[in-house]
């Protein structure tokens, strides 16, 4: 928003407020559920209208529709006192009607214009079905597979998942948020949600300083300089402050520090649960602690309703502070274009048009194949020939609509959905036997699938084996104890290894798995993740070489449960692992390397990286550095590859990572051509926080490693003097 602009909004939000009673300045801070719950079942009885009418209330969640929007919307405008406009909001977390890959997968593609181009598709759906404001993106930095919230984010690296949260950021928001086709942003959960104990959801946080500020501040961060007009609060707490009652994390460093002007929204319900974590003493203490840290919007519980009004007589809330809240959620209002029209995105004509168009299902279909990783392709049976004479299809998920969407798939519907079979059948040729049978199901302990599955693996030429885990146990509340393919799945993997016909695992997943015996004993394996509505045809375009896969891990993929946490992005140790030396970082019953490290993804073609070259080998402070690596396609296909590149402070005064991604870079190369990549690193990459936590760069000696993951790496060396 340019400054007059802003200026302006100021003035008519300071004029607003002149005219409105306390009561319905606290209305504004109440956001009320209607249709259906997305938590525990709270808030549900109330007569939302009636509220509305008396300017009880500032936000709605979860309707979605123009038709059910716009009747919640005229009794706001035309029958409160003041007038004020509702802001509608609704968890679209990777497409609303269209599905997207789940955010986890989009983050695999490393593709940022892929990701904004997402973000905007389901923007465009969500604002044409009258919704003003999604709770999106989570930008929490994630590093225990075991929370199962790790599917709605970007992995486990800050420099990754910055980007991504920039890019999701822009595309929801738009060039300019008051257009009908955007919505605004919701960055979450502030802060370091992904830090649970024993990734065990709702569980407490203990992190260093050190940590939050260097690995989950960064995407938040990331979000508000690209404009998100919105952030939610955590259910977490940290070092023992539940983060909705945390005022030295909200009020001192988003809003005083930070300059932070959006508007902050409780968690479904969380400022009441500050009591049961021990924290307040009951409704009234809890609504104090939540307004006092900078809780601007209180989600469902009920409490900024009934307890404000009496801690604004008592004197122990001024006015000022509620003011001030009042402030940030009119300026969220403004900003979307709700003062200007109320009805923005109550638009029928929009809603009959861009809900599941043509482009939408093709956007999806192409970011899903980027999404998708290639693990393991020893015997290079993939791409396979469409021309097969039978192809045996086996596994619970491989006909399954519903899993294919993921966890919070919004309006997404099953009957959308392209399934792994009917996107197969669509892709061979006529004469291609397709056989299918579902094996087991994805969970229990019934064998009977596993005759009638061999059977037909047997009589085939390849077996494609879809095994993974089911859409909805990965999410929220849906940790996971265990990361094994659950079920009788890693059973009939082996059996149909038995018949000796080449198998493909095509892996559906929230998380990371230990999939280690598969590593070991299959032919090839694809990463799928939730692919969304297009996944069938997605999945059939990379397995027939339509789409040479091009996905790299956002995350690390453990050899097995007892190695969490394990992640690329580590300080050193002074002993640092050496395969000969038992006095060094290991475990003495399994491997200490990850099962697939960061970065990791192959290609149906083969990419070789020369020597790093450097315009010189010493720079000084403020100077930028330039580096390039020359990457061959030695292989038969065109492909696509992600360069990246590493950083490695030597010595410091405080130890620093083995080494960080600080920049990437994606280029296609045709069959026996080559690119030359190149980088510039400025002296600010090096910088680090110091004892006193201040940002400095220090002089010495760095390394820098350019490769095809976190692990397979060019190496050079320079000195910063
Ligand atoms: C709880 C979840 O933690 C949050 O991510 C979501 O946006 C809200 N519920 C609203 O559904």
């Amino acid at each position: 928003m340019n400054k007059s602009k802003n200026t302006d909004m100021e003035k008519k939000i300071n004029n607003l407020l002149r005219k409105m009673t306390i009561e319905e300045k606290i209305g504004q801070l109440c956001q009320f559920v209607v249709d259906r719950s997305t938590g525990p079942e709270v808030g549900k009885n109330c007569d939302v209208a009636d509220k509305i009418r008396k300017g009880k209330a500032g936000s709605i969640l979860n309707v979605t529709g123009v038709k059910n929007i716009r009747k919640y919307q005229e009794i706001a405008v035309k029958e409160s006192r003041l007038g004020i406009p509702l802001i509608f909001g609704f968890d679209v977390i990777h497409g609303y009607k269209t599905i997207f890959p789940v955010p986890l997968a989009m983050a695999s593609s490393w593709d940022l214009e892929a990701i904004e181009k997402a973000s905007r598709v389901a923007a465009i759906e969500a604002s044409a079905a009258g919704l003003d404001w999604t709770f999106t993106p989570m930008v929490d930095i994630a590093r225990d597979p075991r929370w199962g919230r790790i599917v709605e984010g970007a992995g486990e690296d800050p420099h990754l998942g910055s980007l991504i949260a920039k890019a999701q950021v822009k595309g929801f928001q738009g060039d300019k948020l008051d257009s009908p086709d955007c919505v605004m942003a919701c960055a979450k959960h502030y802060i370091a949600y992904g830090a649970v104990r024993a990734g065990k959801d709702y569980d407490n946080v203990d992190v260093s300083e050190r940590e939050l500020n260097e690995v989950y501040l960064p995407p938040f961060k990331a979000a508000l300089d690209a404009g998100a007009g919105s952030l939610m609060a955590a259910f977490n707490d940290v070092n023992g402050i539940p983060m909705h009652g945390n005022r030295k994390l909200i009020r001192e460093l988003l809003f005083k520090k930070l300059k932070y002007d959006g508007l902050i929204v409780s968690d479904w319900n969380a400022i009441d649960e500050m009591i049961p974590h021990g924290y307040a003493e009951n409704r009234n203490h809890a609504a104090l602690l939540s307004l006092n840290a900078g809780v601007d919007m209180d989600m469902v519980s009920g409490i900024y309703e009934s307890e404000l009004p009496g801690l604004v007589k008592e004197g122990k809330i001024p006015v000022a502070l509620i003011n001030e809240a009042v402030k940030r959620v009119l300026r969220a209002k403004f900003r979307v274009g709700l003062f200007d029209n109320p009805f923005i995105h109550c638009n029928e004509d929009r809603e009959k048009l861009n809900i599941l168009s043509k482009y939408h299902r093709e956007s999806t279909r192409d970011v899903a194949r980027k999404s998708m990783v290639l693990l393991k392709n020893e015997s290079h049976h993939l791409p396979l020939k469409n021309t097969l004479k039978t192809i045996a299809i086996i596994g619970p998920l491989a006909d399954s609509k519903l899993d294919m969407l993921g966890s919070w798939y919004a309006e997404g519907e099953a009957k959308d959905v392209v399934t792994i079979l009917e996107g197969i059948k669509n892709a061979v040729s006529p004469s291609t036997q397709v056989l299918y049978s579902e094996g087991c199901k994805i969970e229990g302990d019934n064998t009977d699938g596993f005759i009638p599955a061999i059977k037909i693996a047997s009589k085939a030429d390849i077996i494609i084996a879809v095994l993974g885990e089911a859409g909805g146990m990965s999410g929220e509340a849906h940790s996971r104890g265990s990361l094994a393919i659950p079920g009788r799945q890693n059973e009939l993997l082996a059996e149909l290894k038995k018949t000796g016909k080449p198998i493909v695992l095509v892996l559906c997943n929230g998380r990371p798995l230990t999939i280690n015996w598969a590593k070991n004993n299959i032919d090839a394996i694809l990463e799928i993740w939730f692919p969304g509505t297009e996944a069938g045809n997605a999945v059939a375009d990379v397995l027939f070489g339509k789409y040479n896969p091009s996905g790299k891990l956002p995350v690390t993929f453990p050899y097995s449960l007892g190695q969490i946490p394990i992640y690329h992005y580590h300080r050193k140790s002074g002993r640092p692992f050496q395969a000969e030396n038992p006095y060094s970082i290991k475990y003495i019953d399994m491997p200490s390397e990850p099962l697939y490290p960061f970065g990791y993804g192959l290609s149906y073609t083969i990419f070789e990286y020369s020597d790093i070259i450097l315009n010189s080998d010493k720079i000084t402070m403020g100077e930028t550095l330039k580096t390039s690596i020359t990457v061959v396609n030695t292989g038969p296909y065109n492909g696509r590859e992600t360069v990246q590149l590493y950083l490695e402070d030597v010595a410091a005064s405080v130890a620093q990572p083995v080494k960080k991604l600080i920049g990437f870079k994606q280029v296609d190369i045709k069959s026996r051509e080559s690119e030359t990549v190149e980088f510039s690193i400025k002296t600010t990459d090096m910088a680090f926080l110091n004892e006193h936590m201040k940002l400095v760069t220090e002089k010495g000696l760095f390394r820098l490693y350019i490769g095809t993951n976190s692990e397979n790496l060019k190496e050079a060396t320079f000195m910063l003097m």
